[in-house]
């Protein structure tokens, strides 16, 4: 891993409504964050390196872990992709606007600090009107990571920002809560078959319907560095994270524990034996809530969150992902 930037100045941080003034903002070379269907993300010109360096040095991410550019429309592909695979052109066409990253050949006019001196280029068109409205207000594409302190849960509304990053950036862009909860999933387009980098929030079923030949990555693709990402920690809340298959085998009861789990358990007393409790109605529902939920933990103070792992279908695979994460490095 190589070392952090070091990290700015207390910043002046601005809570922004108004899209325009975010624009401005970012348009003269400021770090801003804003809303997205998934995720909140850290915005800066895809072409400011100065802009891009404070990106990683308010999030104090390694310099090795590339970011990805957010495209108001397809149009703007040309700007940033060197070209574009027929996959990834397929994959565009069915999922975005959406929660899809494809990773393609990098444009020349792509700062390789973007890429963190790869040769592809990690290229996302986000759902939420908002980020759209806000890059067209720019007119550059942004590079956005998820706007947390790396290490901690990805933020799903703005106050999660405000937590991790006020006096480290120029402003966060009030939005509504992250409809998804959960990171883009990112494909590799530039090998063929592509490669699911990192499981998210467009399920794997849904890639392959157009997609049939798309695989995992694998040790091998890690070892090839492929995913720079999936090196470093991720994710985690300060309290521990203990996923479990079944309610069943969760301790009788622990006062400094929160739990969360898919439908209530038979026993009517259940929530009485933890601390809090979060009930979710399906597996959209625990992606939306999970990082949430994390935070809220923490905030509480409390030392453990146990998870009853949804199947492994569906969105339902990426939680089971990130809970296994969380939990190694927890
Ligand atoms: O949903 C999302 O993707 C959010 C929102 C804000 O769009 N963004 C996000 O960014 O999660 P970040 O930086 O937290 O995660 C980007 C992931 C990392 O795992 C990174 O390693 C991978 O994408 N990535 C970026 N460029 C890549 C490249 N050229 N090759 C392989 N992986 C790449
Ligand atoms: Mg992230």
């Amino acid at each position: 891993m190589e070392p952090e930037a070091p990290a700015p100045e207390p910043w002046a941080t601005r809570l922004i409504d108004d899209l325009d003034e975010a624009a401005r903002l970012l348009r003269d070379g400021g770090v801003v964050a804003f809303p997205t269907e998934t995720v909140y993300g850290l915005g800066a010109r895809f072409d400011d390196p100065a802009a891009i360096r404070h990106v990683f040095a308010a999030k104090h991410r390694p310099a090795d872990n590339p970011l990805i550019v957010h495209l108001s429309d397809v149009d703007q592909l040309p700007i940033v992709a060197r070209h574009v695979p027929t996959s990834a052109l397929e994959l565009l066409h069915a999922f975005a606007p959406g929660p899809l990253t494809v990773v393609v050949p990098r444009g020349a006019a792509v700062d390789s600090l973007v890429t963190a001196g790869h040769d592809t280029v990690a290229v996302r068109i986000p759902a939420e009107p908002t980020a759209r409205a806000l890059i067209r207000a720019v007119g550059a594409p942004l590079v956005a990571p998820s706007a947390n302190r790396s290490g901690r849960p990805s933020p799903t509304r703005w106050e999660d920002v405000w937590e991790d990053l006020a006096g480290r950036i120029d402003g966060v862009l009030r939005g509504r809560i992250s409809e998804l909860g959960l990171e883009s999933t990112v494909v590799d387009c530039s090998v063929d078959p592509p490669i699911v980098l990192r499981l998210g929030a467009l399920p794997l079923e849904e890639l392959q319907r157009v997609q049939p030949a798309i695989r995992l990555a694998g040790a091998m693709d890690l070892a090839a560095g492929r995913s720079p990402g999936l090196r470093h920690r991720h994710y985690s809340p300060r309290a521990k994270v203990i996923p479990v298959e079944a309610f069943e085998a969760l301790p009788a009861t622990d006062a400094s524990g929160m739990c969360l789990v898919l439908s209530p358990p038979a026993d009517p007393h259940w929530s009485t034996r933890f601390a809090d409790v979060r009930v979710f109605s399906g597996a959209d529902e625990y992606a939306r809530g999970l990082y949430a939920a994390f935070r809220e933990a923490d905030a509480r103070g409390l030392l453990r969150v146990y998870c009853v792992m949804p199947p492994a279908d569906g969105v339902g695979r990426a939680i089971r992902d990130r809970l296994a994460r969380a939990s190694e490095s927890g």
